[in-house]
């Protein structure tokens, strides 16, 4: 006990978090820093590739994504769920329509995301599962600029839920009502499997797992 304590004082934490991931990540850092003062973190926030490439390397202690990889071989705990939702601004025609179909969403332009990212390979498995496909797409390297875009009118877009809590708060975007919506995928923490986890390590993957509900104020579909 001792030394874990010792180790908590002392440690680096090393983790590694989708993109689409770093907008709850902070507040669980911000408290398990102030249990913890000691502690120095490192936070790499990257896609889906980066974070296959992190594991591969097995040089970052925890990472947490949308969903383990299938080439490598890991330890992964379900945090909690995470919807993908079709995003308009407030003043589109599609806002505020009830079920409107999927098939609808065809005739829009989409804001997609980056090769690489997984909210954009769950939006094509979606797509192609439903037999359907986006016709006109525009593709931009992060959830903000898709975001900027979609509030600009460039197009739609289809986001995690936990990365629009200011713009729905602000009401600068709206959740589309869309019939097979939301794509529901889960967050997972995880590590390679038979890694070592350090004394810190360790704490944060059992502290995230225990507040991740708490600590995190994030919208909630109606
Ligand atoms: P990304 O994150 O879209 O930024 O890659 C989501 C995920 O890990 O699936």
């Amino acid at each position: 006990v001792f030394d874990e304590l010792r180790g908590l004082k002392r440690g680096h934490l090393k983790i590694a978090v989708a993109s689409t991931a770093n907008y709850f990540v902070p507040q669980l850092l911000a408290k398990f820093c102030r249990r913890f003062p000691g502690v120095k973190v490192s936070l790499d926030v990257t896609n889906r590739e980066g974070l296959l490439e992190a594991l591969g390397d097995n040089t970052t202690d925890l990472i947490i994504m949308g969903k383990p990889p299938g080439r490598i071989e890991v330890e992964s705990e379900v945090l909690m769920e995470n919807p993908l939702v079709a995003i308009a601004p407030p003043t589109h025609p599609l806002a505020g329509e009830k079920a409107i179909p999927l098939s609808r969403l065809q005739e829009e332009t989409f804001l997609i995301r980056e090769k690489g990212s997984g909210t954009r390979s769950a939006t094509e498995r979606f797509f192609i599962d439903q037999g359907l496909s986006l016709s006109s797409t525009m593709e931009m390297s992060s959830s903000e600029a898709i975001k900027q875009g979609v509030q600009a009118g460039l197009g739609l877009g289809l986001l995690s839920l936990h990365t629009l809590e200011m713009e729905l708060t602000l009401k600068r975007l709206t959740i589309l009502d869309v019939q097979e919506l939301p794509i529901i995928r889960n967050w997972y923490v995880m590590h390679r499997s038979g890694k070592r986890l350090s004394a810190v390590a360790r704490s944060f993957h059992d502290f995230v797992k225990d507040e991740v509900s708490e600590v995190l104020n994030l919208p909630t579909l109606a």
